[in-house]
């Protein structure tokens, strides 16, 4: 794959994680087990996985399977993951395929690898299962395979991805646990539901259950010096200082999307470029943010004073939301009595939702740290005015 100009490669941060993936220090075998990797929305996971960290395990002679469940949602989770290995395992197998011209790991060589057993026959019920085409895979190429799934939570929300899942463990016991195996098989999975992500590794019910559960890198302050390099390229631009661009990109929670958008509204403001762009940021990540807290205001007043007293909290996330005092405080925010139940059911709801995330059994922390943040200077003002205003 040629290095697209208009992406910011992180190159270092694709090393890294493709380093740990292929060879783990004995500290970091676990992510053998499984690797979810979970960001908020719109910070450029996929980008960084197509563009940085699959070119990086090829290079390291890997095998990269890449799949995006959101790709095609009129197809099922199993059905999108057959697709693609069976789509690997074709190429691999075609003399003067796109995959084996740039492809130089283990012992591949250009007339490729021929399997005993018809590709189309892989499947995850029957014929030929995950386990058989992997290990088949491994053991003639001598090659690590990494399947990358994007939104990965999606398949924990059907019966038929919860096979899927089930298959992909029975494939990587099956390759991994081989102690003279000539590769390994490396499962990361990506998505921004970090609740659903975090329990995909840790509960004990799941195939991934011991996994490693981690956080996406967002973008950095290298990043926002090179958009401003980038634009600074045209006639005529005006741009704020790097320093204040970076804060103004933090403040819209690390999207270049929003960083763009800013940007694009400096060039029509009659302020100085560093104040204009500091209000721009704001009000860009008010109205972000508006969109989200209008997604809260549907789970009823009740609901509000659940997820306040989360936000008010840690971001590392609040326990004892069904104690006394906290069932008192709901009554008196909501003016009714309130029951545990009820709080239970908004609880799983929001979580259901992606507002709120449960980090550790009976803990809850706003999914969002932008959310929260926005949460916050709300509170806050509303709290400010109205001690304000005489009349109320
Ligand atoms: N490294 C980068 N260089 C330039 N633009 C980027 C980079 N990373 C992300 N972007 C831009 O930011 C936007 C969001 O990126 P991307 O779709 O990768 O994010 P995501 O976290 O996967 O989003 P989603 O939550 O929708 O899956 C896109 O417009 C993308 O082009
Ligand atoms: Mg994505």
């Amino acid at each position: 794959m040629p290095a697209s100009p208009d992406v910011f490669h992180r190159t270092a941060y694709a090393n890294e994680m493709a380093g740990q993936l292929l060879n783990p220090t004995a500290l970091q075998m676990n992510v053998r087990s499984g690797v979810f990797l979970s960001g908020i929305r719109r910070v450029g996971k996929t980008t960084f996985l197509r563009q940085d960290l699959w070119p990086a395990l090829e290079e390291r002679g890997a095998v990269v399977i890449y799949v995006d469940l959101w790709a095609d949602r009129s197809k099922s989770p199993a059905a999108q993951v057959e697709e693609a290995v069976r789509d690997t395992f074709r190429q691999l197998q075609s003399p003067g395929s796109e995959l084996l011209r740039r492809f130089k790991g283990g012992s591949v060589s250009a007339a490729g690898v021929s399997f005993g057993f018809q590709l189309d026959s892989i499947s995850t019920g029957g014929g030929t299962t995950f386990a058989q085409a992997f290990a088949a895979l491994i053991e003639k190429a001598k090659v690590d395979v990494v399947l990358i799934i994007d939104e990965v939570q999606q398949a924990v929300l059907s019966d038929e991805g919860f096979n899927l899942l089930h298959a992909l463990k029975a494939a990587r016991d099956a390759v991994n646990a081989k102690p003279d195996t000539p590769g390994h098989f490396l499962l990361l999975g990506t998505g921004s539901h970090k609740s659903l992500l975090t329990d995909m590794a840790t509960r004990r019910a799941q195939p991934f259950s011991g996994a490693l559960a981690t956080a996406y890198q967002v973008l950095g302050r290298d990043f926002v010096e090179w958009q401003l390099k980038r634009i600074a390229a045209g006639a005529g631009v005006v741009l704020p200082d790097l320093d204040v661009a970076w804060e103004g990109f933090q403040v819209m929670g690390h999207r270049p999307e929003e960083l763009l958008k800013a940007l694009v509204q400096l060039q029509t403001s009659r302020s100085p470029a560093n104040q204009a762009f500091i209000i721009i940021s704001a009000t860009l990540a008010a109205a972000a943010a508006d969109v989200e807290l209008r997604a809260i205001e549907e789970f009823g007043e009740l609901g509000e004073a659940i997820f306040s007293r989360i936000a008010a909290g840690p971001e590392s996330g609040v326990s004892g939301l069904f104690s006394a005092e906290a069932l008192a405080a709901y009554s008196r925010a909501t003016a009714s009595t309130v029951e545990t139940n009820q709080v239970q059911n908004l609880l799983e709801k929001m979580v259901g939702a992606n507002l709120i995330s449960r980090p550790r059994h009976g803990t809850y922390a706003v999914a969002d740290p932008f959310v929260r943040k926005v949460w916050q200077d709300r509170a806050n003002f509303a709290f400010i005015t109205a001690s304000e205003n005489p009349l109320t």
